[in-house]
């Protein structure tokens, strides 16, 4: 696939089919991923990759959190959004919510859709990417991670794989730590959904909007 077609098409897969996605295309998406830069070369993440019955207890670790009333308490805290990206984030859900059918009081269909993305939107592998935040500090983890990410989602396209990233498998990190086995002095980044997309899935049929370039570039000498 052309690279600024893959960009172009590259979106967030929220329904997958159950096939689960073969080690060796996992493993080669990772191999040529890790080719994003990060400062003076740190590569600043580790994975961990869970299918079958790992990812299905992990699911269910965190949905248990959610119905027991946890709140979020993620490694990276996330602020309130608020003004234009209270506004962006709200026009997403909005968009998204239409698409499931959900009402904005349907606070039922609300929470099944969080416990659904939790479960990591029912991907067949989840790609969980840990880091040593203490050790190299934020701006080289987030840096090097984001790139990483962007890299895994667009080769994911070479093999008719969907992903989706999802800050929400952070929420609980100590019950990803102790399930899986990542150590205290590490902190989870990001979680990657990873699987063959459901195009008949009402939610991937999101096209999400963007600022055009006009509002938020300024040329000076160009
Ligand atoms: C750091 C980060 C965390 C995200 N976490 C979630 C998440 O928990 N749940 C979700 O549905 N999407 C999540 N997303 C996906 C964004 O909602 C999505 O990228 C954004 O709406 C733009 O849509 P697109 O990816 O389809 O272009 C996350 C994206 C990023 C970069």
């Amino acid at each position: 696939m052309d690279l600024i077609e893959a960009i172009k098409s590259r979106k967030s897969v929220r329904g997958f089919k159950p096939a689960p996605v073969p080690k060796e295309i996992i493993s080669e998406i990772l191999t040529v991923s890790v080719r994003a830069p990060s400062g003076d070369n740190c590569q600043p993440w580790e994975f961990m990759v869970l299918g079958g019955s790992a990812l299905e207890d992990l699911n269910t670790a965190l949905r248990e959190q959610f119905n027991a009333g946890a709140a979020p308490h993620p490694d990276f805290i996330r602020k309130p959004f608020t003004g234009v990206y209270r506004n962006r984030a709200r026009e997403l859900n909005t968009e998204l919510f239409r698409l499931l059918d959900i009402s904005r009081e349907d606070s039922q269909k609300k929470k099944l859709w969080t416990l659904k993305m939790l479960g990591a939107y029912d991907a067949p592998n989840l790609i969980l990417i840990y880091t040593d935040a203490e050790a190299l500090g934020l701006s080289r983890v987030m840096f090097g991670i984001g790139a990483l990410s962007q890299n895994i989602a667009l080769a994911a396209l070479h093999f008719g794989l969907g992903t989706c990233l999802l800050g929400a498998v952070t929420n609980y990190p100590e019950v990803v730590r102790e399930m899986i086995g990542i150590p205290q002095s590490k902190i989870i980044a990001i979680g990657i959904g990873i699987g063959y997309p459901d195009w008949d899935f009402p939610a991937n049929r999101l096209q999400s909007a963007r600022e055009p370039i006009e509002n938020i570039t300024t040329w000076i000498g160009v």
